[in-house]
């Protein structure tokens, strides 16, 4: 299935206790904007940033980006408090919730009841905030099928890295990069264990973060790996990231026009005066309903990306 949903090419980390950073990230040309309770804000700092999130929010100046709040993770005292404060406080405003470190199925589903109680204690439409689900430690890779299957509130299935990097183990401090003792990409098998779950269940998957964050050279080489695997986006740190995670996660000019006509040379063969071809040449190329379907994943991506 091709997930299609609304744009995250670009995700951008923003934290909640950060009214400068808030401020800014208004003006930037990221897909999507997560304002950031979790990871990025010190324990003393959480009810001052809860109301923060609530208050941008509710300002406004967004434009079309994707509005998403990271609340905290369900092992610490915090998760309902901000699931409650932020929804009850700007629940018209907000997009998506996202949840690190899910474990399970239940996670999810706490999640989608805690919400539909509130939205309907305020009248909001009931279901129409998403869920953004972050696999982040082995039991969460391990049951990922069912926690992107867990409600129909699920947009997105999130890597990440750092914390996993952590969960499991794995000999090295730079997020995302190749381990120069393993011969192949440590990533691979995670990568494509969270694009299957969320392929699955017609998620996107969103690639993490990348640490370093003034080497944009590295960022693009980590970040096209997931895009080749047909990750949707990735999370963007600082706003020299942005440019680069819209450029790989949208095809190339070339791919989009090749598979516009592909699309059309398709289209024709098959009708009535094309003389109901299933399979036809274009150029040395041989075309068929699959071509049809890998260029409608490129087009897609690219109609989304406004080419
Ligand atoms: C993101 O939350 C990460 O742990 O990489
Ligand atoms: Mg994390």
């Amino acid at each position: 299935m091709v997930a299609v949903g609304r744009p995250r090419r670009s995700c951008l980390a923003v934290p909640g206790s950060s009214l400068k950073m808030l401020d800014k990230a208004r003006g930037l040309p990221a897909d999507q904007v997560f304002l950031d309770l979790e990871d990025a804000v010190a324990p003393l700092a959480k009810p001052a940033a809860r109301a923060n999130v609530v208050a941008a929010l509710n300002e406004g100046g967004w434009g079309g980006r994707t509005r998403v709040v990271r609340v905290n993770d369900l092992t610490t005292p915090w998760t309902y408090r901000d699931v409650v404060e932020v929804v009850e406080g700007a629940g018209a405003n907000l997009d998506c919730v996202m949840l690190p470190k899910v474990v399970s199925a239940s996670h999810v589903e706490w999640l989608d009841l805690t919400l539909t109680q509130i939205e309907k204690a305020l009248g909001l439409e009931v279901g129409r905030i998403g869920i953004e689900a972050q696999i982040e430690n082995a039991a969460g890779l391990v049951n990922v099928d069912a926690i992107a299957g867990a409600s129909p509130r699920v947009e997105t299935v999130i890597f990440g890295p750092a914390d996993f990097m952590a969960s499991i183990s794995m000999r090295s401090l730079v997020v995302g990069g190749l381990i120069p003792e393993y011969p192949g990409d440590p990533y691979h098998y995670i990568l494509m264990r969270i694009l299957m779950a969320a392929r699955m269940h017609d998620r996107q998957a969103i690639d993490g973060p990348f640490l370093q964050i003034r080497d944009v050279d590295g960022f693009r080489e980590v970040a096209r790996r997931s895009a080749a695997l047909g990750f949707d986006g990735k999370w963007v740190l600082h706003p020299g990231q942005i440019g680069a995670a819209n450029e790989v996660y949208s095809p190339s000019q070339d791919d989009f026009d090749h598979a516009e006509l592909i699309l059309d040379a398709y289209a024709h063969a098959t009708s009535e005066v094309g003389g109901r071809l299933g399979a036809v040449m274009l150029g040395d190329e041989m075309i068929d309903e699959a071509s049809r379907k890998m260029a409608l994943v490129i087009a897609a991506k690219g109609r989304a990306a406004g080419m």
